[in-house]
């Protein structure tokens, strides 16, 4: 035992918590998260040493072929969310909550915040809003359910909002944000998600409040980072926002190994003997007649 860590006798002291994301902040070390749907996904996340992965509802737009996220239910994240949690990721897993699954009332915030713990295996979930659901978010916390909050574009409000628009982009707008936020971390969240806002209302809300926030389209002020995975790989060649960095291409990568399989597969390239299987000589030389089968 002498020599290894806590970490490596007990494999779950190595997992990320919300206690270590909160410690981050006041460590200054910065926090990296991406959206994942599925269990291979959420491994190499994990691997790779991703801190948060976060099942958002932008499943809808990224892999159910929706326009937005407004159509996405709670059925939908739970089922891709206990898909992520198979992966036994040591990344934080958190469930996104989607349109109308908490703002009904406490009562119905708990039962499907519940649900996501339960049955989608996330070990805390994603509210958006501001004032209006700060006693939401309360509620959901007394119940010791780990709330990351969302605040700026809220895209479950689009259509309230005029559509993707930046938001705080005035002092008086940035103010109301940043007393969003203090209200959100006094309710108890332990982490805020910052979405399209100018980088100076970023910067005024991560230096008003002490838990993380993290930023999308937010600047380089926050305390950590949070992009779609399918947004940043490329599989979209037409969605390309300003505040979108893509890390690969990976629609061409996709399309490249199609047309060469398809290409094989019209040419008479693929398969060939090393992606078969083979008779023994003497079945084979009773399936095609050369010797008769014993009879009986
Ligand atoms: O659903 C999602 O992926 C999100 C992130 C963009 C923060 O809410």
């Amino acid at each position: 035992m002498l020599g290894r860590s806590l970490a490596d006798r007990y494999p779950a002291m190595a997992r990320v918590t919300t206690y270590k994301i909160r410690r981050m902040k006041s460590k200054g070390k910065k926090i990296v998260m991406l959206t994942a749907y599925d269990t291979p996904s959420a491994q190499i996340l994990s691997e790779c040493g991703v801190d948060m992965i976060l099942v958002g509802d932008s499943v809808g737009n990224s892999l159910l072929g929706y326009e937005s996220t407004i159509p996405v239910t709670l059925d939908d994240v739970i089922h891709h969310c206990a898909a992520v949690a198979r992966a036994k990721t040591k990344s934080l897993i958190i469930g996104d909550m989607p349109f109308m699954s908490y703002k009904v009332s406490a009562e119905q915030a708990l039962q499907n915040c519940g649900r996501m713990l339960q049955e989608g295996g996330a070990e805390a979930v994603k509210i958006e809003g501001g004032g209006n659901v700060v006693d939401i978010i309360s509620a959901v916390v007394d119940a010791g359910i780990p709330v990351m909050g969302h605040i700026g574009l809220t895209p479950q409000s689009i259509y309230e909002l005029g559509g993707y628009r930046v938001q705080g982009r005035t002092a008086d707008s940035a103010e109301v944000l940043v007393e969003q936020a203090k209200r959100i971390e006094a309710a108890g969240a332990f982490s805020l998600v910052i979405e399209l806002v100018p980088t100076e209302t970023a910067k005024a809300i991560t230096e008003a409040i002490n838990i993380p926030t993290i930023g999308i389209g937010a600047g380089p002020h926050c305390d950590g980072q949070v992009l779609v995975l399918w947004d940043m790989l490329g599989l979209f060649e037409d969605f390309a926002p300003k505040f979108l960095k893509k890390y690969a291409n990976i629609r061409q990568v996709i399309s490249d190994a199609v047309k060469q399989y398809a290409k094989e597969v019209r040419d008479g390239e693929f398969p060939n003997d090393s992606h078969s299987f083979e008779m023994a000589e003497e079945e084979s030389g009773r399936l095609y007649g050369r010797s008769k089968p014993n009879e009986p």
